[in-house]
């Protein structure tokens, strides 16, 4: 299974699953491609680490979305890797019809929070200023509505009665790491790959 990561950060779940495959725990997927929005992503570090191409795309002319030109850039950079599924890792853009058409049903996305609770922008403060006992992070397909998509699985996350933003948003992270590399892991088993 070709799987190809869209990321605009440090790219600490991107790494989570380069980490995987080299060590054998990703099933039948392997990274083909990584791309960023941002030329001074972190992410982009992965690709000469693992021996894999990663760069910067330019997602111009919109700030928050991915759409126009930019969005085209981005169809056919991935349209080039033929992936069989596309993870947004960190991709802090609204991701447009243009795009998950072209790549129907292959669009996954990572999210800091049990959604539907805590959508859009910083789900792990949204859900500690909220004061609830549990969260989490939520691995689901990608639609044009933010963060409402279908659900693939969740890790939930006891939040301590001690814990500061910054101890609860470490135990997600880690949380995250391992659900995304086994949501890709369990896709790359079900998917047909031809020998
Ligand atoms: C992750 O916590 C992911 O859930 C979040 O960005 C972080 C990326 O970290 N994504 C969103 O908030 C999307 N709405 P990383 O660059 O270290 O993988």
């Amino acid at each position: 299974m070709r799987v190809v990561i869209l990321g605009s950060g440090r790219g600490s779940n991107a790494e989570a699953l380069c980490l995987a495959r080299q060590a054998g725990r990703l099933g039948r997927a392997e990274i083909v491609a990584i791309f960023s929005d941002r030329a001074d992503a972190g992410i982009l570090a992965l690709g000469p680490r693992f021996g894999i191409e990663a760069r910067y795309l330019d997602p111009a002319p919109f700030k928050t979305k991915l759409e126009g030109a930019g969005e085209q850039r981005y169809i056919d950079a991935v349209g080039a890797c033929a992936p069989d599924l596309v993870v947004l890792a960190g991709f802090m853009r609204v991701v447009k019809p243009g795009f998950l058409a072209a790549f129907a049903g292959k669009v996954i996305n990572l999210h800091p929070s049990l959604l539907p609770s805590f959508p859009g922008l910083d789900g792990i403060g949204q859900a500690f200023r909220h004061g609830v006992k549990f969260t989490g992070c939520t691995v689901h397909h990608v639609s044009p509505e933010v963060d409402a998509g279908r659900i693939i699985d969740q890790a939930a996350v006891r939040i301590e009665d001690n814990d500061t933003q910054e101890t609860l948003a470490a135990r997600i992270h880690a949380a995250e790491h391992r659900l995304l590399v086994e949501v890709v892991a369990r896709l790359s088993l079900a998917v047909r790959v031809a020998d």
